[in-house]
């Protein structure tokens, strides 16, 4: 195991640099998509792996893309959505492929130092699989939901051994299908149920054995600065558990996030 990011002091030193560069982000209104305290893991955990192509599953306005490049301006970004009809910030590092990053042919890209962001709410376990075969060890995992919580298969999940019982849709996700059906129907069932992921995953210990068994470093980011209770409304304990907030009182954090969940970095054998 690595014990790369358990400095605190180091974690909390990188909070005032990243807050100027936050402040200078293209994309101001990012519902949907990374707030404050994703962003920042996100930079942190990039700038300290420093791989020389980052893929990115899951791009929606190019927030998440336009972090990448800012902490690492020489690496190569791979940026994969089933749709961008909804960007905003394109990045001139980036190749942009419009399916699922399993569907595209790795075998003439060199990922020996590399990193995937997986960002599109779909089975993460699988993702980490696919991940594996492609020889990507490092990955950040912006939804790793508690158990009973999200629209797909979380990392928790995993190890908590409670499977994903529930049909991945959640009733967020059902709102915003409806509003936006007329995009095109089959393009948006695709981007919300996902084509990979099965939607209801039994109670089980084999991924949780097989994870852990290909688990080098697993570390949930702390955020910099959260409200009292989770956007469920449940206190920060249990299977709510959180690390603690490293940046709670800094000035220059304007709004506080509604948190749910917190970025994973992960590395694997
Ligand atoms: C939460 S948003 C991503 C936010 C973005 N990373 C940011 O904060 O800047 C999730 C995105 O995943 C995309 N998505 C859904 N299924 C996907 C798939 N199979 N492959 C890649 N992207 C997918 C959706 O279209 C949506 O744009």
């Amino acid at each position: 195991m690595t014990d790369r990011f358990t400095d605190t002091i180091d974690m909390q030193n990188s909070v005032s640099e990243f807050l100027d560069v936050y402040n200078s982000r293209p994309i101001k209104e990012n519902a949907g998509g990374m707030g404050v305290n994703h962003s920042w893991a996100l930079w942190f955990v990039l700038r300290h792996v420093n791989p020389s192509v980052v893929v990115e599953s899951g791009v929606w306005k190019g927030h998440s893309t336009w972090l990448i490049h800012t902490a690492l301006p020489n690496a190569k970004i791979y940026s994969f959505d089933v749709s961008f009809s909804r960007l905003e910030y394109k990045c001139p590092a980036s190749t942009y492929i419009e399916r699922d990053w399993s569907l595209f042919d790795w075998s003439n890209v060199d990922l020996s130092n590399s990193l995937a962001l997986f960002d599109d709410h779909q089975n993460c376990y699988n993702r980490l699989i696919q991940a594996y075969w492609y020889g990507i060890r490092h990955a950040i995992i912006e939804d790793n939901y508690p158990t009973g919580q999200g629209d797909c298969y979380s990392l928790k999940q995993v190890i908590a051994r409670s499977g994903a019982p529930k049909i991945q849709m959640s009733a967020n996700s059902r709102k915003r299908l409806g509003r936006e059906l007329y995009y095109s129907i089959q393009e948006r069932l695709y981007q919300y149920i996902g084509h990979h992921q099965h939607r209801v995953i039994s109670p089980n210990d084999y991924d949780s054995g097989n994870l852990q068994q290909r688990l080098e470093h697993y570390q949930i980011m702390p955020p910099l600065n959260v409200g009292k209770e989770s956007m469920y409304g449940h206190p920060w304990t249990g299977e709510y558990a959180r690390p603690e907030e490293i940046a709670p009182d800094d000035p220059k954090l304007q709004q506080l996030d509604r948190a749910y969940n917190f970025m994973t970095y992960v590395k694997m054998k």
